[in-house]
C-alpha cells in the first residue's frame, strides 16, 4: 500500500533518467567551454549542440537562448535588463507593467525598480480565475505606450494554474511597439510553449520544473531585443549574462527540455486525468472546499493539466500542510511566508478572494511520477486533517 505521495510537483520534480545520464556523462569530462584548448572546444560544442536542441523544442533560434542559473535569474534579467535597455533608448520609459498575479521572481525586481531605478509600476488585474485582463491592457498602453519600458505576463500561473491569453498580450503590444516577457517556469512540458508563435519578446524556462536539473534555465530573448546585463564579468552569453557554463547542466536541461516537449500531450494527459479524480475525490471528502482557479468542466484548456487548489474554509494551510504531510502526503500552501509568517497569497487577493479564505490555501500540483494511488492517499486523508485544521483555526480564533 501506497504510504506517501508527493503532491508538489510544481515546486520541483525529479530529474529524468535521460537527463541524469546526460549530465553524469558530461560531469566527469574536462573542459571550460570558454578554453581554447581541445577540452575547452569540446566542451563548447556540447554547449552549442545542447543550444540547437533546446532552441528547436521551444520554437527559437540558438542564438535567442541566454543560459542562466534557473529561473529567477532569467526573470531578474528580463525584468531589469529590459528596463535599463529601453530606458536607455528612450529616458521616458518607466513604466513596467505586469499582471498581478506573477511569481516572485518578477513581481520583486519590478518593485526593486521602482524603489532604486525611478520606474513605475502597473498592476494588470485579473478577473476571479486569475485571467489578465485585456482591456486594462490596451488602456494602459493606449494612454501611456511611449513611457513603457515593457510588459511582463506569465504564460501559466504558479499557484491556481491559469493559463493566460500571452499571444493576444504579445499582439496588443506589438501594435504599440512595447516589447513583452513571459515566464513559462510553469507550462514547459505541460502547454505549448513556441517562442516564434507566442509572438514575446523574451521568455523565461527553468531546469527543475521539466525533468532538468536544478540551478539551470534560460531566457530566450530576441536578437533585436534591447537587454542590458544583470551580471558582468566574463562576457559570455552574448555579454548579457557573464559566468562560466554549467556544461552537464546546460547539455541535462536540453535532453530535459527537449523530451517534456515531446511527450507533452501524453503526459498533459496523464496528468489531467489524476487532476479531475483530485479534484472530484477532495469535492467529496471536503464538501465545503472552493476550487480556485478555472474549474476544467467549466473553462476547458484555460489550467495546467496538472494543478490543483482548494480554499478549505476557517483552516489555515500551513495547519493543513503540516498535518497532511504527517500522514505522508506532501502539498503546498502556494505561497510563501514573509521572515516565517504565512501570508495570504496575492494572487488569491489578485482574484478577489477574501483574506480569511485566502489563508486556508492548498496546492496540489501532479507530475509524470504521479498516481492514481498518490489521489487516494490524500482523498483519505483529508476528511480528518481538515476537521482538525478546522478546529485548530476556530480555537486559535485568530483569523479574522
Ligand atoms: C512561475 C515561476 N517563475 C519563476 C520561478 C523561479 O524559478 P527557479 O526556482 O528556477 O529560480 C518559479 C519557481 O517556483 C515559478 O513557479
Amino acid at each position: 500500500m501506497t504510504t506517501s505521495a508527493y503532491l508538489d510537483h510544481a515546486a520541483t520534480t525529479p530529474m529524468s533518467v535521460a537527463a541524469l545520464e546526460a549530465f553524469a556523462q558530461e560531469a566527469v569530462r574536462p573542459g571550460n567551454a570558454s578554453s581554447l584548448h581541445a577540452a575547452g572546444r569540446a566542451a563548447r560544442r556540447v554547449v552549442e549542440e545542447s543550444r540547437e536542441q533546446f532552441a528547436a523544442a521551444l520554437g527559437a533560434r540558438p542564438s535567442e537562448v541566454i543560459f542562466t542559473s534557473g529561473g529567477t535569474e532569467a526573470d531578474n534579467l528580463a525584468v531589469k535588463g529590459i528596463f535599463w535597455g529601453r530606458r536607455a533608448q528612450d529616458t521616458r520609459r518607466t513604466r513596467v507593467l505586469v499582471s498581478a498575479v506573477e511569481h516572485h521572481a518578477v513581481l520583486d525586481p519590478a518593485f526593486w525598480l521602482a524603489g532604486h531605478a525611478g520606474a513605475e509600476i502597473v498592476l494588470l488585474p485579473v478577473d476571479a480565475d486569475g485571467v489578465v485582463d485585456l482591456d486594462a491592457l490596451r488602456a494602459e498602453l493606449a494612454a501611456h505606450a511611449e513611457e513603457t519600458a515593457l510588459v511582463s505576463v506569465m504564460l501559466a500561473n504558479n499557484e491556481v494554474g491559469t493559463l493566460q491569453p500571452v499571444r493576444e498580450v504579445a499582439r496588443v503590444a506589438r501594435q504599440h511597439g512595447v516589447p513583452v516577457h513571459t515566464d513559462a517556469v510553469q507550462a514547459v512540458g505541460m502547454a505549448e510553449v513556441d517562442f516564434a508563435a507566442l509572438g514575446v519578446d523574451a521568455l523565461t524556462v527553468t531546469g527543475h520544473k521539466t525533468g532538468g536539473p536544478l540551478g539551470v534555465g534560460a531566457l530566450l530573448a530576441r536578437r533585436d531585443l534591447p537587454i542590458e546585463a544583470v551580471q558582468h564579468g566574463g562576457g559570455q552569453e552574448r555579454g548579457v549574462r557573464s559566468g562560466t557554463l554549467d556544461v552537464p547542466a546546460i547539455r541535462a536541461f536540453a535532453v530535459a527540455v527537449a523530451d517534456a516537449v515531446a511527450r507533452r500531450e501524453d503526459r498533459a494527459a496523464h496528468v489531467a486525468a489524476l487532476r479531475d479524480a483530485l479534484i472530484a475525490g477532495v469535492r467529496a471528502a471536503a464538501p465545503d472546499a472552493v476550487l480556485r482557479g478555472p474549474d476544467p468542466a467549466l473553462r476547458p484548456g484555460l489550467r495546467l493539466p496538472g494543478n490543483a487548489h482548494f480554499t478549505f474554509p476557517d483552516a489555515e494551510g500551513d495547519s493543513l500542510l503540516y498535518l497532511l504531510d504527517s500522514m505522508g502526503v506532501q502539498a503546498s500552501t502556494g505561497s510563501a511566508c514573509q521572515a516565517g509568517v504565512p501570508q495570504p497569497s496575492h494572487v488569491l487577493l489578485a482574484m478577489g478572494v477574501p483574506e480569511r479564505d485566502a489563508r486556508g490555501a492548498l496546492r496540489f500540483t501532479l507530475g509524470e511520477s504521479s498516481t492514481r494511488e498518490d489521489v487516494d492517499l490524500l482523498v483519505a486523508a483529508l476528511p480528518a486533517v481538515v476537521a482538525r485544521a478546522q478546529a485548530a483555526g476556530l480555537v486559535g480564533g485568530g483569523r479574522s
